[in-house]
């Protein structure tokens, strides 16, 4: 019978010493279907050598943009000869931030057509927000097939009411309104420090972009943006996932390269577990020799709250905590499953809607157990490192998704762990 790939984990070493956090997954997503907005080549630095990024350029050079791309340097895209406004089903699948394609193109040619995306499978993730945002701009909207096509005569500014925060919605409208004629105001925007990113990007090729970062943002049409170079953010959620396989591990860790007040709603609650972390102004420090976890609460919230994407690696290190944490997931419906496979490891878990309650156990056992989207790898991961025995993470590949060098970085702090390819 062939093998499949599989990640190995040889749990129990406290990971020590000093790692480089990558570029923002989530920022890079955005500021490479932006370039197409750009009048001009623009460069981008810092992005993160994972397979979404791969995913984008293959789309970019569909379209007929021009791609210099090396990893781990720059990328320099000359949108002026993409033709292109059509990302066929397959290349739409190959990612979830497919859609901000429908943004950009909208923006760059006043018509575009996606499918509906790809992504992890983590609940229901509707997009009528976008389209509603789209449509406001002026552009017509037709849904058929999981084919989504846009068009306008002219993209006009407009006022945009988002019905709940969107992280996706507020970048595909912003994408759309920073060359439409007039000025757009959206409310109830999403505050992500990625948000902040991408306006920083378009505004350094000459955008009028403000509020970014608030719930109201205003942005004042531009006809020409010129040419720009600009390094993303680092990625806030691979230094959550470092800081809590460090305190997963009872161990000593400085994350570098990171921006920490990003970090503040998870460092709140390592805090509150009794790890000791401590900032400086662009590295955190995680230790936790010695210390016997406490059980906390989680509530996963739009930013500044603890993010969604960080509760599956923080409920991981829960399920050993010394009591009961209770984990109420308010922003995807199903976002628990990790849970369920780390329960096969031993953890305690009662599950209730899209609650968990998890008694803390003395050890976790590792055992074969499979990974069923990006962060549940993530959190699969921090179990592995912290249970007696080896783990056996299958379907590794959505790990690849959003983290760059996952083995390489933890064996550079003293983890035990490995690849072996399928046949
Ligand atoms: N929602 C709607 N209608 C819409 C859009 C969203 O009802 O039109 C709902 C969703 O169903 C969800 C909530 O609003 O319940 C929030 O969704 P949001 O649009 O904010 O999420 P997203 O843009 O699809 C991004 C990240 C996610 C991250 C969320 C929340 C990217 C590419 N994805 O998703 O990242 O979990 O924001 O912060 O930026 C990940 O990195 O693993 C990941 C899933």
């Amino acid at each position: 019978m062939p093998t499949k790939e599989r990640m190995l984990i040889t749990g129990g070493n406290p990971l020590m010493g000093q790692v480089h956090v990558s570029g923002g997954k989530n920022t890079a997503v955005a500021v490479i279907p932006a370039t197409l907005l750009c009048n001009e080549p623009c460069t981008i630095e810092n992005l993160p050598d994972i397979s979404d990024v791969y995913a984008l350029v293959d789309i970019l050079r569909s379209l007929g943009a021009k791609v210099d791309y090396v990893p781990n340097a720059f990328m320099t895209v000359d949108p002026r000869p993409a033709e292109g406004w059509q990302v066929g089903y397959q290349d739409s699948q190959r990612l979830r931030a497919s859609y901000y394609l429908l943004g950009a193109l909208l923006g760059r040619r006043s018509e575009a057509e996606v499918y509906l995306p790809g992504g992890c499978a983590i609940g229901a993730r509707p997009i009528d927000q976008h389209l509603k945002g789209f449509a406001a701009l002026g552009a017509e909207v037709e849904q058929l097939g999981g084919r989504i096509t846009a068009k306008a005569e002219n993209l006009v500014g407009s006022d945009v009411f988002f019905d709940v925060v969107t992280v996706g919605g507020t970048i595909n409208v912003m994408l759309a309104a920073v060359k439409a004629l007039g000025n757009t105001t959206i409310y109830n925007a999403a505050k992500e420090p990625h948000i902040v990113d991408l306006a920083n990007f378009l505004n350094s090729m000459g955008a009028k972009i403000k509020g970014a970062g608030t719930d109201v943002i205003r942005i004042r049409g531009q006809q020409y943006l010129h040419g720009t170079t600009y390094a993303v953010i680092p990625d806030q959620i691979e230094t959550g996932t470092l800081m809590i396989a460090a305190a997963a591990t009872h161990g000593d860790v400085v994350i570098n390269g990171c921006i920490p007040t990003h970090m503040d709603a998870l460092s709140a609650k390592l805090l509150e577990m009794g790890v000791r972390v401590t900032d400086s102004d662009d590295a955190i420090r995680v230790r936790s020799v010695g210390v016997q976890h406490r059980a906390v609460n989680i509530k996963t919230q739009v930013y500044p709250g603890f993010p969604t994407d960080l509760q599956q690696p923080m409920s991981a290190l829960l399920t050993t905590a010394k009591g009961t944490s209770v984990i109420q997931e308010t922003i995807y419906e199903n976002r628990l499953k990790h849970l369920v496979e780390i329960s096969r490891m031993g953890a305690q878990v009662r599950f209730m809607d899209r609650t968990a309650v998890i008694d803390g156990v003395t050890e976790l056992y590792g055992g074969p157990i499979t990974a069923t989207d990006l962060r549940a790898g993530a959190a699969l991961v921090v179990a592995g490192l912290m249970a007696k025995g080896v783990t056996e993470i299958y379907e590794p590949h959505y790990i690849d998704r959003g983290y760059e060098n996952i083995e390489q970085k933890l064996q550079s702090l003293g983890a035990v762990i490995t690849r072996e390819k399928g046949e």
